[in-house]
């Protein structure tokens, strides 16, 4: 099975998700930034990736995922809150109503990712009234995404692709990715709990 990962990333924590899932790609499969602009007609499936910004989709991997059509899509994102929260999965939402609208949505995954330091050093200087204000909340849930994208999050993110390919192989009889195993942890049973949810 062709696979081709697409991805939109700023700071480089949505692409550490994209190499890994490309890692266990067949061969014939392909990774593309959404610039490339890449064809994904010549795909059977497509992973397309993006960052969370202001609780969307970025906009140019927006704009790419509004390209698709007819296609096999998995999707997979980072974001700064905690990948288990009720805002990821909200984002996790949007991005989904813009794939199925002419598409078949096979699955999703979405990691933590550290914040940009620039953008915590400009939340520093809010009022305490603010909702992005530095509370103690706040600093822990940056201490946390620092971390992230981290090791467990890569092989759940590829852990995740391959049960995707796994369910489109059993419907097509395509043969596709490299053997990998999956790390049960709370956090990818939570990850498919919010699949179901959507
Ligand atoms: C302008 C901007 C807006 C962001 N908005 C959100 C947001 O609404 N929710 C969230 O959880 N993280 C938000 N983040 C954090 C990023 O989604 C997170 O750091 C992501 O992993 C960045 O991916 P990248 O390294 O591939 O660019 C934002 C980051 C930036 C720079």
């Amino acid at each position: 099975m062709r696979t081709l990962v697409t991805y939109s990333s700023k700071t480089g924590n949505t692409k550490k998700i994209a190499d890994a899932i490309y890692g266990i790609m067949s061969e014939r499969s392909r990774i593309a930034s959404v610039e490339e602009d890449p064809n994904f007609g010549d795909y059977d499936f497509v992973a397309a990736g993006f960052w969370v910004d202001k609780g969307l989709p970025n906009r140019k991997a927006a704009d790419y995922l509004k390209k698709v059509k007819g296609a096999k899509v998995g999707l997979f994102a980072t974001l700064g809150a905690d990948p288990d929260s009720e805002h990821a999965m909200d984002c996790m939402k949007r991005a989904s109503e813009i794939v199925r609208v002419d598409n078949n949505l096979i699955g999703h995954f979405i990691s933590q990712g550290k914040v940009d330091p620039k953008l915590i050093k400009m939340f520093e200087k809010l009022p305490p009234d603010r909702p992005h204000a530095l509370t103690p909340e706040r600093v822990a849930l940056h201490e946390r995404a620092s971390t992230h994208p981290d090791q467990e999050d890569l092989r759940n993110a590829q852990a995740k692709f391959k049960e995707m390919l796994g369910e489109l192989e059993n419907s097509s009889g395509f043969s596709s990715a490299k053997s990998i195993s999956p790390v049960p942890t709370r956090r990818a049973f939570l990850t498919r709990k919010l699949f179901t949810k959507v």
